[in-house]
């Protein structure tokens, strides 16, 4: 059944675990995606970005999400908007089913320019006002995370993007966060402590000079009834970059978020847990051994059920080690 973001992280902060939040574009990520919960009992947050929503459509999205949750009537799912850039795109998303949008206000509408402090409450707590008339939930980010939000490359010297913001952007503060959700009233709040998105996130394994648990301490101390986003959540793990690349793949080495530091993160109040890129190095990674398996091969399905195969394991791993297997 289709319930609200706020209806699932309350669950999920009364029994202490985190839920990772997926990126969905196509029927195939849906379906490997459910088939992991369905195997961990576990709910599910399904994400669609706007590109997400040109590239299969919003009825065609409404129609698969609806059909997921007809095909696991036991598993609760979220469908949330992934980095919504003003109301329309919100709202909009709510009218074709969503129960849940991220309102991305520390950019401004181009999602390239950090946002002034002002600029994010209002639009923040507009949409809010709106959603929850409605009955919608919303997450709100303040702080600037890396790579996607300023249109910046990771630098290259193992500290994500900090070359190009400040200390200040890129660790979301805690007194400014508890001043942002009692102006905005949103339930959850995503916040920077130094991941950022894609691939190239760390040119080391990180620690706790570029991932910052303190900050998450800090700010869940001060906001305990806040549901607490972690974005640039994937672990990029070696296993997935070594069958890319051992199959006519060419990704640098480089390195994510690794799982035992989200573990940590979730224990210090981390709720939703945003992963995209190692869903798709996941297909991808078995795309590229099929074509290089069986090179006279054309039927897509001897690609895609592999792809699913490899997703649904990962999804799985993630949903046994926050603690969301079993919660359904
Ligand atoms: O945070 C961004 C997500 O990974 C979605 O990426 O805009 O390419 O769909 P996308
Ligand atoms: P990754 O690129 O680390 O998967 O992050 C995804 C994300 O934060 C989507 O909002
Ligand atoms: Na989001
Ligand atoms: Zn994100």
């Amino acid at each position: 059944a289709l319930i609200t973001l706020r209806q699932l992280l309350d669950h999920a902060a009364e029994q202490g675990y985190g839920v990772p939040a997926f990126n969905i574009n196509n029927m195939e990520q849906g379906l490997a995606i459910l088939r992991a919960a369905e195997r961990c009992d576990a709910p599910v947050i399904l994400q669609a970005s706007r590109g997400a929503r040109s590239y299969a459509g919003d009825i065609m999205l409404r129609h698969m999400v609806e059909a997921l949750s007809e095909m696991y009537p036991q598993i609760p799912v979220v469908m949330h908007q992934d980095h919504g850039n003003n109301d329309a795109t919100c709202l909009s998303a709510i009218r074709h089913g969503f129960t849940s949008v991220m309102m991305d206000g520390s950019l401004e509408e181009d999602m390239k320019t950090p946002a002034s402090y002002d600029y994010n409450v209002e639009i923040t707590a507009r949409v809010t006002r709106a959603a929850h008339a409605v009955g919608a939930s919303v997450e709100g980010e303040l702080g600037v995370l890396g790579s996607l939000e300023t249109g910046e490359a990771a630098a290259e010297d193992g500290s994500g993007a900090e070359g190009k913001l400040s200390h200040d952007q890129l660790l979301t503060d805690p007194d400014e966060a508890v001043d942002f959700v009692s102006r905005t009233k949103c339930d959850a709040l995503a916040i920077a402590c130094g991941t950022s998105h894609g691939a190239y996130k760390f040119t080391r394994k990180p620690d706790g000079d570029i991932l910052s648990m303190a900050t998450i301490a800090a700010i869940h101390e001060k906001l305990p009834n806040t549901h607490l986003v972690m974005h640039g959540s994937s672990s990029v793990p070696q296993y997935l970059q070594d069958l890319i690349n051992a199959n006519g793949g060419d990704m640098p080495q480089t390195y994510g978020v690794p799982v035992e530091e989200i573990e940590k993160g979730i224990r210090m109040g981390v709720r939703k847990v945003n992963i995209d890129t190692d869903c798709r190095m996941a297909m991808t990674g078995q795309f590229r051994k099929v074509a290089k398996d069986k090179p006279a091969e054309f039927d897509p399905r001897k690609f895609m059920i592999p792809a699913m195969d490899e997703l649904e394991a990962l999804c799985r791993d993630r949903f046994e080690r926050f603690g969301t297997a079993g919660q359904a």
